[in-house]
């Protein structure tokens, strides 16, 4: 049977509304993943966590597409179950990284502030990890801090900025630059906000799903790689109004956000505030943060965690830590799932409006990354799928980095020719190819190890 068609059969039956899955973190279930759940987040905020007044925050994207309606309608019609002398705030930002900064928090401080809020305050973060980040940390900071839940409705934000607590606005010198870790009372994965996610924001999400399968989880990985064409199908096939039916593939995609956020989990409550485990998440992000960097807003953070990700296993087969065969698979899923994998992917090029990364100023990006010593670079080096090399990320040099993120190599005739040279190639069919020509034109006898071999390379002969 074609691997397509038994992921579809064995998908359509297990996802059912309403249904959940409760995932733990630092010692609590209040992780909950589910398909419609609307009504059961509503239920659980008001019947569990006591407040004089709610707040649900969150952007202008989401009231377009009609969930902030539904969930003030949720919630009221909660508290005059539960509380009928509580009250529902509302309140609405701009959408956008460009909002998550210091005026919009202060912004939305003395809403609060002028409505009366107290301590009691609850928070309700509702949208994309702009708005998970920001109002996090205004919950971290009002009145000394109030609680809060994560709605995430970016995949994005399901499988990655929701869970563990980090909150944070940006500077202009930065991003996330001033922030505090603040734990959401729960996390509320609702699948179906991503029925209105448009195609890219989708696509984006991916690359912290793979990301995390790459790190930790082998069985997963293998699954994401058997279900890369049906989910380009299905994501790319709008309605009229952009939305989309998930239901062909909704199987795949509560399982791919619910294996994600348990691999979060798990390290987050081995490593709260990222004394090195943490760092593991990070696997991609040291060299896909300098991309981002230059890149930023024409490219978005996982289309650069992507061709991170790719240049940071290159490194690590470079290093003699990888296969090529690991780098070839990691680079087939990213691109399967419609990620860019290097700096000539042609969508890319067709957004960053001809911007360039030169070695150097990637270098110095690089630099600033919190999880290097001083001067010292660290990156999360992968043993295999599955598997980092360390528990944490690893010490790297400038020189090494060098050859990774250059794009051209010049090829120089020996002068003094070795009477034998071992050739490692990194795991790509087409420099495996240019390998192969340089050898057909070399003199003497030439050992080509790890080639990778394909239909146009199989009857190679000199
Ligand atoms: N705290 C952490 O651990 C952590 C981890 C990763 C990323 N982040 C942060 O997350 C942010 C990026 O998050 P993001 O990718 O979710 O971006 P985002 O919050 O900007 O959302 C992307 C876009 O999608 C729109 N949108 C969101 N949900 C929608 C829905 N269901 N339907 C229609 N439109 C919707 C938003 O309005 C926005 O325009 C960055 O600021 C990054 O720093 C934080």
């Amino acid at each position: 049977m074609p691997a397509d068609s038994f992921f579809t059969r064995t998908y359509t039956t297990m996802v059912k509304e309403n249904e959940l899955e409760k995932v733990e973190i630092l010692g609590s279930k209040t992780i909950h993943v589910g398909y419609k759940i609307s009504s059961h987040i509503c239920e659980e905020i008001v019947s569990k966590e006591a407040s004089s007044t709610y707040v649900i925050i969150t952007d202008t994207n989401l009231v377009k597409a009609g969930h902030l309606d539904t969930f003030s309608a949720g919630i009221k019609a909660s508290i005059e179950k539960h509380r009928p002398q509580s009250r529902l705030l509302t309140y609405v930002v701009s959408p956008g990284e460009s909002n998550k900064n210091r005026r919009t928090k202060a912004a939305i401080e003395d809403f609060l502030l002028s409505k009366g809020c107290t301590r009691d305050t609850f928070i309700i973060a509702m949208g994309g990890g702009v708005i998970g980040d920001m109002i996090g940390f205004v919950a971290a900071s009002f009145m000394r801090g109030v609680r809060f839940v994560q709605v995430p409705t970016t995949l994005l934000a399901m499988v990655d900025s929701s869970i563990g607590g980090k909150t944070a606005i940006d500077t202009p010198l930065g991003k996330n630059f001033i922030g505090a870790f603040w734990q959401p009372r729960y996390v509320f994965a609702d699948i179906s906000f991503l029925e209105t996610l448009p195609e890219r924001e989708f696509i984006n999400g991916m690359a912290e799903v793979i990301k995390t399968a790459a790190i930790w989880n082998e069985d997963e990985f293998t699954r994401l790689e058997k279900n890369t064409k049906q989910f380009l199908q299905v994501v790319t096939n709008r309605k009229a109004n952009g939305h989309v039916d998930l239901s062909p593939i909704l199987d795949h995609i509560f399982k791919l956000v619910l294996e994600s956020i348990k691999v979060k989990a798990e390290v987050v409550t081995l490593d709260e505030r990222e004394g090195g485990l943490r760092n593991l998440l990070n696997w991609g992000h040291s060299i896909g943060h300098a991309y981002e960097a230059i890149l930023t807003p024409q490219a978005l953070h996982g289309e650069c965690v992507s061709i991170g990700s790719i240049k940071e296993a290159e490194l690590s087969r470079y290093l003699g830590i990888l296969s090529p065969v690991a780098v070839a698979r990691l680079s087939k899923v990213f691109s399967g799932y419609g990620l860019p994998v290097s700096m000539d992917d042609k969508l890319l090029q067709s957004r960053i409006n001809g911007k360039v990364c030169p070695v150097d100023v990637l270098l110095k990006k690089m630099a600033i990354d919190k999880k290097n010593d001083g001067s010292k670079k660290k990156v999360v080096l992968l043993e295999r799928i599955g598997k980092c090399y360390e528990p944490k990320a690893s010490y790297v040099n400038d020189e090494d980095l060098r050859v990774i993120l250059t794009d051209n190599v010049f090829v120089h005739p020996f002068t003094k020719p070795p009477k034998e040279f071992e050739v490692t190639p990194p795991g790509s069919k087409s420099i495996s190819n240019r390998a192969l020509i340089l050898a057909a034109l070399g003199k003497g006898q030439c050992k080509i190890k790890n080639l990778l071999h394909s239909d146009d390379t199989h009857r190679f002969e000199r």
